[in-house]
């Protein structure tokens, strides 16, 4: 596929055929996706790999989660019972994960190419008919989960990536021309 069209018909994918993806295809995604500009070449990134009983210990955690937010008694185990369903559901879960430099100007750089990244990795995986999608839900930030995954401090997730073969793909949602947000300098 030619990179144009796989930039503009990559979508964000929300609902998975239950099959797994391979590792081994991760892997070797995940490798050329690394090939990121990155200034002073930190590299500060680093990838948890969730699949198959092994997304059990995140399913835990929210589950753990969403039964102590619920303020009725009654319905606590079956809320907590639905997201642990909704996390073993996925065929797998990338935790991208990047070392938080003390200098915010590093750390804006460092997120800038780590999301690169995450980015590469998404076009790469649709060229393989794989979709993904990028989540920030809340208890990305938590201490249970956090500690549950083996977080260090100093450590930021900056997202959980869900990946699989998609069993539908959602309309693409219209982008703003570039013409209307770019100015063109090309006088003195
Ligand atoms: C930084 C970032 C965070 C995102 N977080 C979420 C999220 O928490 N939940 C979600 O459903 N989609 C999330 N998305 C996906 C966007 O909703 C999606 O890219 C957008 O709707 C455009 O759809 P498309 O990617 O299919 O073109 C996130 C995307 C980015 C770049």
């Amino acid at each position: 596929m030619h990179l144009a069209q796989l930039l503009r018909e990559r979508r964000s994918v929300h609902r998975f055929e239950p099959r797994e993806v391979p590792i081994d295809l991760v892997m070797e995604l995940m490798d050329t996706a690394v090939w990121v500009p990155n200034y002073h070449m930190t590299q500060p990134w680093r990838f948890i790999i969730s699949y198959g009983e092994g997304k059990h210990r995140m399913a835990e955690v929210v589950r753990q989660l969403k039964e102590s937010n619920e303020p009725d008694v009654s319905k606590k185990k079956d809320v907590g019972q639905k997201f642990y369903d909704k996390i073993m559901a996925i065929p797998m879960i990338i935790t991208v994960i990047m070392k938080e430099d003390p200098n915010i100007i590093v750390r804006e750089e460092d997120f800038a190419s780590t999301s690169c990244i995450i980015h590469n990795f998404s076009l790469l995986a649709w060229e393989q008919g794989i979709g993904i999608n990028w989540e920030t839900y809340p208890w990305l930030l938590k201490e249970t989960f956090r500690t549950a995954m083996g977080i260090q401090p100093g450590e930021k997730v900056i997202g959980n990536l869900h990946v699989g073969y998609p069993a539908m793909v959602p309309k693409a949602q219209p982008r703003v021309p570039a013409a209307e947000r770019i100015t063109i300098v090309s006088e003195a």
